[in-house]
């Protein structure tokens, strides 16, 4: 592991750690906590209802594990940390709310994600901002979180209360309004560009576009004859960052069951193989995203490695603080909590000292 990935990697678990102590609400204040978390980015999905977010993001982690389809899937946001962990070690997922679970089987994963969405919201149309946090830890996948969110619509549909559009709006913003968020903005080719949600609370909250990644998914859905070279080469709409062009499965692919070293595959040779894109190819794709978005991040703490270090440092005098007053040696599930924390804090602040130099 090179030093950034374990820097990366220690951002993740203290994050983590920050969302466990966050569960057991144990009155510490949290005040230092509160500005780490925020301090220290995270990815989240945002764009129209079926733009393809939760496809982006599985091919992202690379596993099949996430609900999808036609209309409203995404119900609940679903926090998803990514933890990279040595080769050979095998790959397993586990939920904040099931603790001691160790999920081997990913379709297990899909099938606690509907069940825990329905536990909350009922199996309705409704949707509700108490997020789901899952992590998954593999040899394969790049230190992230990821926040994948409920879309973005215009109307109401049958079973939804008049205000869902507001609602949903104010669940991604309370996402994309932090400043240390970068924003997925993923747009489908098949419709004007002009049109998108995505971009338009993108453009709104983020006007440099300097955290903003535009993505274009169902580049193979787009009207023969036409092709989204101006949206891909920032034409239609600039951004800092190169817009990323998509192939996700379809969802005759996902009835068919067809699995995502496949789509991979396809993807690839869809781009290789293009007339329109092959100039482009080596810049376009899921693995190509995330790609980016981990060297992104990479330079994103990096830049704040000394305002992070305050923070940590902080949040070290509040966990000792709070476990004086606990009294120690402390057993409680809470009081092992903050002294984890208190631990990695402390690792962290180590590991951080020495990118300072
Ligand atoms: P979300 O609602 O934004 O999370 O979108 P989903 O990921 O659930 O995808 C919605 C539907 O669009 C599913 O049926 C996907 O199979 C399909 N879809 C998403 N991306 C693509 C793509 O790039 N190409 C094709 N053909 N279908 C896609
Ligand atoms: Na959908
Ligand atoms: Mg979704």
């Amino acid at each position: 592991m090179t030093t950034m990935e374990s820097l990366i990697g220690l951002v993740n678990r203290i994050q983590r750690a920050c969302t466990v102590l966050g569960d057991y609400g144990g009155g510490t204040g949290d005040d230092a906590f509160n500005s780490l978390w925020e301090a220290l980015p995270t990815v989240a999905v945002v764009g129209g209802q079926s733009s393809g977010k939760s496809s982006v993001l599985e091919s992202i982690v690379g596993r099949d594990f996430l609900p999808r389809g036609s209309g409203i899937v995404t119900r609940r946001p679903l926090v998803l940390q990514l933890h990279k962990t040595e080769e050979g070690t095998e790959e397993y997922a586990e939920f904040l709310h099931l603790p001691k679970k160790q999920f081997t089987d990913f379709a297990m994963v899909r099938k606690e994600i509907q069940d825990e969405t329905d536990r909350i919201t009922g199996k309705s149309k409704q949707i509700s901002p108490v997020p789901i946090h899952l992590s998954i830890f593999s040899p394969n996948v790049v230190n992230l979180t990821l926040v994948d969110l409920p879309g973005l619509t215009k109307v109401a549909v049958e079973g939804q209360p008049e205000t869902i559009v507001e609602d949903i709006e104010s669940m991604v913003r309370t996402y994309v309004d932090k400043p240390n968020c970068i924003i997925l903005a993923i747009s489908p080719a098949n419709q004007d560009i002009a049109t998108s949600d995505a971009i338009k609370l993108a453009k709104e909250v983020d006007p440099t576009g300097e955290r903003t990644f535009g993505v274009l998914t169902k580049l193979d859905l787009m009207d023969k004859g036409t092709n989204a070279l101006d949206v891909l080469e920032g034409r239609s709409y600039r951004l800092q960052h190169p817009w990323v062009g998509i192939v996700n499965r379809s969802q005759a692919d996902i009835n068919r069951n067809a699995d995502m070293m496949l789509a991979r595959r396809k993807e690839r040779e869809y781009f290789d193989t293009s007339p329109d894109y092959g100039h482009l190819a080596s810049k376009m794709g899921s693995e190509y995203l995330a790609k980016l978005l981990s060297k992104h991040l990479e330079s994103v703490i990096r830049s704040r490695i000394p305002s992070i270090l305050s923070l940590i440092n902080k949040s070290i005098e509040e966990l000792e603080r709070e476990l004086d007053r606990m009294g120690r040696p402390v057993s409680v599930d809470a009081g092992a909590q903050l002294y984890t924390i208190l631990e990695m804090c402390r690792a962290f602040d180590k590991v951080f000292k020495e990118h300072l130099d």
